[in-house]
């Protein structure tokens, strides 16, 4: 059968990663969640003093310790899927906090810190057989993916699924912050200068807002059935 590479691009929190990991399970592919290298690296900036009190990055000094900042994933037999490791360390639970997405967003902007992941990303996916999800892998990652899949669902939406996902993992959730986070993240998301989220020419839209997960599952696969 051949390889393709599947790009899946999207808001936060519309369930992007819950169909993208799913299908690489299911067809054997690599699966990259390239949010949670932004997120390392936020993590990173966070507990080395990198922030400004206005929640600036203080992007010069960030720039120097870019060499030292090593994210890898390593398959987690038990959960089903791959774990996030910054510079040695799991960070999986870690980066998924309320206060690192409300962090992300300005790292992610940064033009040095996006060439260094996309580098990252593009060295990953070399071989194909590979399913990654963000915000740019359709526009910038992987152009010449054979499937792009560009995924929407209100913010109320998508900030009840983090609310109910948080609260299951007994993590602290207040559902008014979090709908302010996806807004705020939306916004800052699509309007950046470099690799601004938006939909590929050639990508396949999903509003997945009355969908059910298996409902999704199915459309994906139906979608990668077609193209390899
Ligand atoms: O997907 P997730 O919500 O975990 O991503 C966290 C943040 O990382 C996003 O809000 C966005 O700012 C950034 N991101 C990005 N490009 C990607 C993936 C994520 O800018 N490819």
């Amino acid at each position: 059968m051949k390889k393709i590479t599947i790009a899946i691009d999207g808001f936060s929190s519309c369930g992007k990663s819950t169909m993208a990991k799913e299908l690489a399970k299911k067809i054997g592919y690599i699966y990259v969640d390239t949010g949670a290298m932004y997120r390392s690296v936020t993590l990173f900036a966070m507990r080395h003093g990198l922030f400004n009190a206005d929640g600036s990055v203080k992007t010069d000094a960030l720039k120097q310790q870019m060499s030292n900042i090593d994210i890898t994933f390593k398959f987690n037999e038990k959960a089903g899927r791959p774990d996030t490791y910054l510079n040695g360390e799991c960070v999986e639970e870690a980066i998924r906090t309320l206060d690192v997405s409300n962090h992300v967003s300005p790292i992610a902007a940064i033009p040095f810190v996006r060439a260094a992941m996309v580098a990252r990303q593009q060295g990953m996916g070399r071989n194909k057989g590979i399913v990654m999800d963000g915000r740019d892998i359709g526009t910038t990652v992987f152009p010449e993916a054979e499937l792009k899949v560009f995924v929407t669902a209100s913010a109320e939406v998508r900030a009840r699924r983090r609310y109910d996902e948080l609260k299951e993992k007994g993590m602290p959730a207040d559902f008014d912050d979090i709908l302010k986070n996806v807004q705020e993240r939306d916004y800052i998301d699509s309007h950046r200068e470099v690799s601004p989220l938006r939909k590929a020419a050639d990508a396949i839209e999903l509003d997945n807002s009355h969908m059910t997960i298996a409902e999704q599952n199915d459309w994906l696969m139906r979608q990668v059935e077609q193209r390899i």
